[in-house]
């Protein structure tokens, strides 16, 4: 199948290492062009420096840190240098604290807002009207499985995220007729940096090894593993692709069945 991908611009935040890179990834492989956000020049240069000769020359680097003032001009001007257009936006951020839900702070509740949700807001308030214009866009937003079913020790992830799905959700209501598509991804456990210190964590909570907390956590998945980052790339490219102008205001599940609910 064509995915329709060869002369779109795509916006991934996040795309350092993990799933952000997992999306840049497919992308590039479709044919897209992408700025790939993150905090570190560093990891961002290595991730570049991995990719096919013709990749990196389809592939830019913006330094920004979600959260701090300066980050969303950052990535809108870095993106947009020579009136370059953006099609497709990849929504993601680094993965807030974890913690019983019962000493959750609210100063860190709201340091983790103008970290995960108020410049994912702002980045696709800002892309929206030229998408609209041009009768094509996608705004594809990475959220979590606790969206659905709400994961013990993420109280804030749980809270912040669901907030951006029904965002996203009346935002895709209004914008359908446009052209643009916004939908959700909702990863169960795909294995990454992030995963492997969600699991650390708990190993040093309960007392065990983190190789016992993460086999248990994998046969507790129908699956009986983690997801790698090519498939859950996959799913993304396929959401942003020119087939999938029909599917919006959803809420994929890329979970090798791990959320219990229909
Ligand atoms: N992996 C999973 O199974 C899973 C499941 C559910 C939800 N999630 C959520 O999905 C998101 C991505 O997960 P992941 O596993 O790919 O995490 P990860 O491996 O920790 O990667 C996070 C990426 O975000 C960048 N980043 C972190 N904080 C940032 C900030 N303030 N501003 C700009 N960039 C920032 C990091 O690069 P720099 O350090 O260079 O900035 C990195 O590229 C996280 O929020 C995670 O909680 C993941």
């Amino acid at each position: 199948m064509d995915l329709g991908l060869k002369d779109r611009h795509a916006i991934v935040l996040g795309a350092s290492q993990g799933l952000g890179l997992g999306v840049a990834r497919a992308l590039l492989g479709e044919g897209a062009s992408v700025t790939l956000v993150a905090r570190s020049m560093e990891r961002l240069t290595a991730a570049r420096a991995d990719l096919p000769a013709d990749e990196q020359a389809r592939c830019d680097l913006v330094v920004a840190y979600l959260g701090e003032p300066g980050a969303v001009d950052a990535i809108l001007d870095g993106a947009q240098r020579d009136g370059r257009v953006v099609d497709i936006l990849v929504n993601n951020s680094g993965g807030p604290p974890t913690g019983l839900p019962s000493g959750v702070s609210v100063d860190e509740m709201s340091r983790q807002f103008d970290k995960m949700v108020q410049p994912i807001m702002a980045l696709t308030l800002a892309l929206l009207p030229g998408m609209r214009a041009r009768k094509w866009g996608r705004i594809i937003t990475i959220a979590s499985s606790g969206v659905i079913q709400p994961i013990p020790h993420l109280p804030i992830s749980n809270a912040l995220r669901s907030s951006l799905v029904a965002f996203m959700k009346t935002l895709a209501g209004e914008v359908a007729a446009d052209g643009v598509t916004v939908n959700v991804m909702a990863p169960g456990r795909i294995a990454t940096a992030r995963t492997q210190s969600i699991d650390s964590a708990q190993a040093k909570r309960s007392g065990r090894s983190e190789d016992e907390i993460t086999k248990e956590s994998a046969s507790s998945i129908p699956a009986g593993r983690y997801g790698t980052v090519e498939e859950f790339g996959a799913v993304a490219a396929f959401l942003a692709s020119a087939p999938a102008s029909y599917v919006t205001g959803s809420v994929i599940r890329v979970d090798g069945g791990a959320i219990r609910s229909i």
